[in-house]
């Protein structure tokens, strides 16, 4: 059967630009007999000289300055959102109305009305949908789901989440999208909690309550003068106020009626880079991940003999574990880079068979239904219910 070819639009071309560009291009080479094969037909961002140099440099080959064009052209199937939050319900729409498939960046939407609004959308047009919550398709993120699939933790009682960061914590810092809530929406919340939620949800299922605090170290930030990126920049005479939060707290519980959750996501955790960790306590065992060592998954089995008890460190590079066989010999690492390149390749083989891929907008919607509720928890001071997607 001859391979198929899914014609790929890219909206946006910096950090995930470059990312989701990298794998488009390596995901047919690690994995040869992908059933789907992406084709980089156009990239599009505002500033032509700009992306004309990186559709060079990325393999891309055409460019556009305006998504409404991009999503109308006949030779895309794909359209891939990487622009920051503000953007992605316009986009994402107008890809659904022109009848594409359409796979957006995380958080969803920087609402829950407007996430509503995406889901919809792509209801209504019967095209596939995908929100890129990578870290789902790390080999350790899989083999703890088997785990727990197994048993090996029992009943799950608790659910320990921190996404800690630092490279906010200059006061003189200033205020890139973002910290603009008009642009992301919120601040550690939506970049950095998002992904501990949906860690959260695809592992344990659902968040049925919680009760939350926000906080705003630095109200007042120096102008943006240039930016070079999502997180680097340069300031501006002038200050301006910061709306978004800095960290953002909250206790939880589970809708499985048992585990009981912590979240922490701060910018403000000097000597912390990209502590992205969980850990979970059953009655039978635990499981911790910490994404700067994101190769290795721990595990504790309470069944070990006495004497022999305590926390073992499984490197998840053999062949045998999920997505590995595509890469290097046995226990040769993987990268940041890589779950892009799994998201890539498990996305083109549902194409290649009309199915989709999750987690899809209804499960973008149910986190955005939590970062909703956190905000709303921490201006009320009580215990909320999480809304339905
Ligand atoms: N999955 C992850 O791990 C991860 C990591 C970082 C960022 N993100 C998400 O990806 C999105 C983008 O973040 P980033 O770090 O790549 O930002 P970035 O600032 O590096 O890049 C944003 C890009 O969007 C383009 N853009 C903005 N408005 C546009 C418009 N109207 N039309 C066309 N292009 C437009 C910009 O030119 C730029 O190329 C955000 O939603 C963010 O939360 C996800």
């Amino acid at each position: 059967m001859a391979v198929k070819e899914i014609r790929v639009g890219l909206i946006g071309y910096k950090f995930m630009g470059k990312a989701h560009s990298n794998a488009y291009r390596q995901a047919p080479f690690f994995f040869p007999d992908i059933k789907a094969r992406p084709v980089m037909k156009a990239i599009c961002g505002r500033d032509k000289a700009a992306v004309t140099q990186v559709a060079q440099q990325y393999g891309w080959e055409s460019v556009e300055t305006s998504y409404r064009k991009l999503v109308q052209r006949d030779d895309i199937d794909l359209v891939d959102i990487t622009a920051p939050g503000n953007w992605h319900t316009k986009m994402a729409l107008a890809a659904a109305e022109a009848g594409k498939a359409v796979y957006c960046e995380k958080p969803l939407a920087n609402n829950l009305a407007d996430a509503r609004l995406m889901l919809q959308a792509v209801r209504k047009a019967g095209v596939i949908n995908v929100v890129n919550f990578n870290y789902r398709r790390l080999p350790a993120i899989q083999l703890a789901r088997q785990l727990i699939e197994d048993g090996f933790v029992g009943t799950p009682y608790h659910w320990r989440a921190c996404y800690l960061q630092d490279w906010i914590i200059d006061p003189d810092f200033p205020l890139v999208w973002r910290l603009d809530k008009r642009i992301a929406g919120s601040g550690s919340l939506g970049d950095l909690a998002a992904h501990s939620i949906d860690l959260a949800m695809f592992l344990l299922g659902d968040i049925a309550s919680l009760a939350s605090l926000e906080q705003t170290f630095i109200t007042e930030r120096p102008r943006l003068a240039e930016t070079t990126g999502g997180l680097t920049a340069a300031a501006a005479k002038g200050k301006v106020k910061v709306a978004v939060d800095d960290a953002a707290l909250f206790v939880c519980r589970f809708a499985n009626g048992t585990t009981v959750g912590t979240f922490e996501a701060t910018r403000f955790a000097a000597g912390h880079k990209n502590f992205n960790t969980f850990e979970i306590n059953g009655s039978k065992g635990s499981i911790r991940f910490n994404l700067e060592r994101m190769n290795e998954l721990e595990v504790y089995d309470r069944s070990d003999p006495e004497g022999h008890q305590g926390f073992k460190t499984i490197l998840t590079t053999d062949p045998s574990h999920p997505y590995m066989e595509g890469y290097w010999p046995p226990a040769h690492n993987i990268g940041y880079e890589h779950s892009f390149i799994n998201v890539i390749h498990d996305l083109m083989n549902a194409m290649a068979q009309g199915k989709g891929l999750d987690p899809d907008f209804e499960q973008g919607v149910k986190v955005q239904a939590v970062l909703e509720t956190v905000t709303k928890a921490a201006k009320s001071k009580k215990w909320e219910k999480v809304p339905q997607a």
